[in-house]
C-alpha cells in the first residue's frame, strides 16, 4: 500500500472516460488499496481512479458512516430521488470550494474488488460522494457543475 500523487485540476487525464475493469486481479487491489491510503492521507471522503491517473471505472469513499470503506468498481446508478443543495470540493481542486446540486438519495450498483455484484443506497454525503466520484469516471468534474463558488478562506 502506498500514497500517490493526485492529479490536479488541468490535466488531461481528470477529463478522459474511464474504462471498464475486466479483471479482478492483485493490480486492481493495489490500484484500490492506494487510492484508500492516499484518500485518506488527503483528508477526502472520495476519490476516483483518474485522481490518481488511471483510466478506470474505480472509486473509494469513506464517509465515516456505519458503511466504512467503499469500493466501488464499475458502478453505475441506478437510482436518484429529491435534491440538496451543498458545498462541495474535490482533492484535484485543493481549497476550492462550491455550491453543487444533487440528488438527495442515490441507489448504485457495483462489483467489489472479488467482482461480486454490490448494491449501496447513500443519503446526504454519501449520495453527493456517488454521484461525484462516478462523474469523474467519465471526466465530469464538480467545477463544471458549481452554482456559486464559496470565497477561499485566507
Ligand atoms: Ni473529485
Amino acid at each position: 500500500m502506498a500514497v500517490r500523487e493526485i492529479v490536479r485540476f488541468g490535466e488531461d487525464v481528470l477529463r478522459g472516460k474511464s474504462a471498464e475493469v475486466t479483471e479482478f486481479n492483485e493490480e486492481l487491489w493495489e490500484l484500490l488499496d492506494d487510492m484508500y491510503d492516499t484518500m485518506m492521507e488527503a483528508n477526502g471522503v472520495g476519490l476516483a481512479a483518474p485522481q490518481v491517473g488511471v483510466l478506470k471505472r474505480v472509486v473509494v469513499i469513506d464517509v465515516d458512516d456505519d458503511n466504512g470503506r467503499i469500493e466501488l468498481v464499475n458502478p453505475v446508478i441506478t437510482g436518484m430521488m429529491g435534491k440538496q443543495l451543498e458545498t462541495e470540493g474535490c482533492l484535484s481542486y485543493p481549497g476550492k470550494s462550491g455550491i453543487v446540486k444533487r440528488p438527495a438519495k442515490v441507489k448504485v450498483k457495483a462489483f467489489d474488488r472479488y467482482g461480486k455484484p454490490v448494491k449501496y443506497y447513500g443519503r446526504g454525503l454519501l449520495a453527493r460522494a456517488f454521484c461525484h466520484e462516478i462523474d469523474h469516471l467519465n471526466g465530469i468534474l464538480f467545477a463544471d457543475k458549481v452554482i456559486e463558488w464559496i470565497e477561499e478562506e485566507k
